[in-house]
């Protein structure tokens, strides 16, 4: 739909890895995912562990366990630990000298987990890239991309409420990787000491003005020619107007800010009335 990006969502590749459920115990601080639900989260007791097939992803950092069900997963930054009660997996490496351990990543539960199994044709999170994250919440999504960008690459991940601030906090400790902002993301000269230049702006904050405060963001620190990828929920930007509407008015305010639209994508049957647009950053010739 939009700008491209009609490819498949679980686009598997070579170098199949087999092995075991793992126990999908996890810190879940959010209480939720615990054994219920079609996606298969919190479930995974290990009793009588199952094989696992894992396949990487046509998109680099993000990989797919075969089974009845195939599900996204993201190979863990810190093996034995779940974020949010999610579901892990143990697999062997291709030489069978190591075991690698993998997390499932729910699409009902993020976006961005969303557009991959829904099918973005292009996906500029990668291993070693740098992102800048608005909308943290919790850290569910931000522990993905952590484990997408690897040790390699960072997330600064800015969220301005206060409670899912401190679990968002809590989990950086254990993910050096990140680095958890508490802050407005309307002003980003308060965190700009914080943050370096990125390659990418995913954004998530569910806030009327969010193009606004996208393109305010890549103006202090995404490179040209660098991504914005940027969630819509279309009744928090207008909840009278119709949801195409309103994400075609937000891909207007994008272009007028520098931004040269790519790829638009319904978030749908994850999520209701969401759309997931990537664009790339030409620069902005608005001042701060
Ligand atoms: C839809 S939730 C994000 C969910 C998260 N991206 C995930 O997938 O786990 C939106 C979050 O944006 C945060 N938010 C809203 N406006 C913000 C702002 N101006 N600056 C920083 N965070 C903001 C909210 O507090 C909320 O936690």
């Amino acid at each position: 739909m939009g700008f491209g990006g009609k490819d498949k969502g679980f686009g598997g590749g070579k170098g199949k890895v087999k092995g075991k459920d793992s126990k999908g115990k996890g810190k879940g601080k959010d209480g939720k995912g615990k054994g219920k639900g079609k996606d298969g989260k919190g479930k995974g007791k290990g009793k009588g562990a199952s094989q696992v097939v894992i396949e990487p992803h046509r998109h680099e950092g993000v990989f797919v366990s075969k089974g009845k069900d195939d599900s996204l997963v993201t190979r863990n930054l810190v093996p034995g630990e779940s974020v949010y009660g999610e579901k892990r997996l143990v697999a062997e490496s291709a030489d069978k000298e190591d075991k690698i351990e993998y997390r499932v990543w729910n699409p009902f539960r993020s976006k961005l987990g969303a557009a991959i199994v829904g099918g973005i044709g292009q996906m500029p999170i990668k291993p070693g890239s740098k992102v800048l994250y608005l909308g943290g919440a919790s850290g569910t999504t931000v522990s993905h991309v952590s484990d997408m960008v690897g040790p390699e690459g960072v997330v600064y991940a800015v969220e301005f409420s206060h409670r899912p601030g401190r679990d968002l906090t809590n989990m950086a400790k254990r993910r050096p990787n990140i680095v958890p902002i508490v802050e407005d993301a309307r002003q980003p000269q308060r965190y700009r000491m914080l943050v370096g230049m990125v390659d990418v702006i995913f954004a998530d904050v569910a806030q009327p003005d969010q193009a606004r405060i996208v393109t305010l963001n890549a103006s202090y620190f995404l490179r040209n020619n660098g991504f914005v990828l940027i969630s819509i929920k279309a009744s928090c930007v207008d909840s009278t107007a119709a949801p195409e509407a309103v994400f075609a008015s937000e891909v207007d305010k994008l272009r007028k800010d520098g931004c040269k639209p790519k790829e638009q994508l319904t978030l749908e049957p994850y999520h209701r009335d969401h759309a997931l647009v990537l664009a790339v950053y030409r620069g902005s010739k608005k001042t701060k």
